[in-house]
């Protein structure tokens, strides 16, 4: 498999040749991840550009060549409010796309609750959670096309933990593709902080496809600001992005 390797602003990246290549090398990474450490805090991402990785992970399970018995798994987001069951939630898709097919323990997996009447409480409890576990050994993200990272939107306060979030227009209409109508998208979210994300050890961002090609330029050689909250990704030490060609063409000049 052809991959090509660049670093740019603290940031590690591969430009790998298609979708299928770039869920093989995040699947890949995230497999090192466990084989290293049994107990791997895995941060987990939704949205259709991590359901090749998934997909790659069951497979490498049924193959006994990773284990699921010891993980523990925080995922980035929820929607609020919303129920597990809805189809459209992100409790619905990990199950649907992972935690169906391996053998992960059913206390080990954290998902805000998207129907919790207390949502401080419920953002506390998930932050002193992840504190708990000893912070994320690996978290994946995608990215919006406006530059969230989990529901982080633009004007985010860096600082954040998890927290109530109150989604995007851009968000709202992007995410419309995956519910009958736009009106059915919540209108608010619970998400993990850049300060949760910002703390986990190692970070592997993905992106695929040409919608999203200028954002990543931007994240990667534009300054650091809370306008494009994945642009704090310059700041953390372990940060490797993968992308296919066509997330990289407006990058890879200047590469
Ligand atoms: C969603 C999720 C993000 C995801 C992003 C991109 O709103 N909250 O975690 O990274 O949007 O989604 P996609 O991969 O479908 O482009």
């Amino acid at each position: 498999m052809k991959d090509n390797k660049y670093v740019y602003n603290n940031l590690k990246i591969f430009i790998m040749e298609d979708y299928e290549a770039m869920s093989e090398k995040a699947a890949s990474m995230v497999a090192a991840q466990m084989t290293l450490k049994n107990d791997s805090v895995l941060g987990l991402a939704t949205g259709s550009t991590p359901e090749g990785m998934y997909r790659r992970l069951v497979q490498r399970y049924q193959q006994h060549q990773i284990d699921f018995h010891e993980i523990i798994s925080f995922n980035l987001d929820e929607y609020y409010p919303i129920l597990p069951e809805n189809k459209e939630s992100y409790a619905y898709y990990m199950e649907k796309n992972l935690f169906q097919f391996v053998n992960i323990a059913r206390q080990n997996i954290h998902i805000p609750s998207g129907s919790h009447q207390n949502i401080d409480e419920t953002c506390k409890a998930y932050d002193q959670a992840i504190a708990k576990a000893g912070n994320i050994d690996l978290q994946i993200l995608g990215i919006g096309n406006n530059g969230h990272i989990g529901f982080n939107e633009p004007d985010i306060k860096f600082e954040a933990g998890t927290h109530l979030v109150e989604l995007d227009e851009a968000t709202i209409l992007a995410n419309s593709r995956f519910f009958e109508s736009v009106e059915d998208v919540p209108k608010k979210a619970i998400s993990m902080g850049i300060r949760n994300i910002m703390h986990s050890k190692k970070i592997v961002l993905m992106a695929s496809g040409i919608a999203k090609a200028a954002v990543l330029k931007e994240m990667i050689t534009g300054p650091v600001t809370p306008n494009l909250p994945a642009s704090i990704l310059q700041l953390h030490n372990d940060v490797t992005i993968i992308l296919d060609e066509d997330a990289a063409k407006e990058i890879k000049a200047i590469l």
